[in-house]
């Protein structure tokens, strides 16, 4: 089903029409960071009977009206994997919920689905977090608050130097705490500006590239159009996203840090023509 063009993330508004005799759960992914509107998600899934499963793999420690993501559904979906904002050395992941009996299931599945050593009751998988990697990631819980508010403020920081171009900046949803995995603008000649940027020595990805409706694993599974899905994944209006530091020294380092970037950026107003400019300072 189609997103909230303004948040990326999934349209409460067009659920109910999706959901069928087979429908189990709704699955919101808090995408970039932003938590998706939960309250209306959750008023859904308890009236037609269904498990919400939040998928908060790019949006650890964000909250939503004053609770974290992961904790708002039935269950919810943690990654660990080196970018994420509670990045490990390696893969990890992690399943939450309250729900004691779905706790143990998940448990049961993430060892081979043996409840007991040797036998196997269920078709599982090796899904063991590393203990290297849970000690790393138990250090590294105690900067989580403190790094994504420092992505929040480089996210500010962004949002004001952008101000004057015709970019599409981050629309935060009001009572969400967006915690900035990815900070993602549209633009309208995106390529160009990617380009540009990757001149000066800023890194950009484009995100959703290929839209996956398109893909024909899924063509057959969707009806209709995605609308604003779609113009996410094409250049007229793209996605490009910058990862911003954690660390808050960035933007007292002025030119060295992303911050000086952009400002230069906007000195430019993208004047791709022009020579490439030192930005990154000793
Ligand atoms: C939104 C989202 N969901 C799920 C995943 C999968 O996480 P993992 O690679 O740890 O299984 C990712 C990872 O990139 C993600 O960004």
């Amino acid at each position: 089903m189609d997103i909230d063009p303004r948040t990326y993330n999934i349209d409460p508004a067009a659920i109910e029409a999706a959901i069928t005799e087979q429908t189990k759960a709704i699955l919101p992914v808090h995408l970039y960071g932003q938590p998706a509107n939960m309250d209306p998600i959750m008023t859904l899934a308890e009236v037609h009977g269904l498990y919400v499963i939040e998928d908060a793999a790019q949006a650890i420690g964000a909250h939503y009206k004053g609770r974290r993501v992961g904790s708002i559904g039935h269950a919810g979906c943690l990654s660990f994997y080196p970018t994420k904002n509670l990045g490990a050395y390696g893969d990890g992941g992690m399943a939450v919920t309250s729900d004691a009996a779905l706790a143990e299931k998940v448990d049961i599945l993430r060892r081979q689905g043996s409840e007991k050593k040797y036998h196997a009751e269920v078709l599982g998988f090796n899904s063991r977090l590393d203990s290297l990697q849970a000690a790393i990631l138990g250090v590294k819980l105690k900067y989580l608050d403190r790094w994504n508010e420092a992505r929040r403020q480089v996210a500010q920081r962004y949002n004001e130097l952008l101000a004057d171009l015709p970019v599409v900046t981050p629309y935060e949803l009001p009572d969400a705490y967006h915690v900035y995995h990815q900070y993602t603008i549209r633009a309208p000649q995106r390529d160009a500006l990617a380009a540009h940027l990757k001149k000066r020595g800023i890194g950009t990805m484009i995100l959703s590239d290929s839209f996956a409706p398109s893909e024909a694993l899924c063509q057959s599974r969707l009806q209709g159009g995605q609308p604003a899905g779609e113009r996410g994944g094409q250049p007229g209006g793209a996605l490009v996203a910058y990862v911003p530091g954690a660390d808050p020294s960035a933007t007292a380092r002025g030119n060295s840090g992303h911050s000086g970037v952009l400002q230069q950026m906007k000195a430019d107003t993208f004047n791709i023509a022009r020579e490439p400019v030192v930005l990154r300072g000793s």
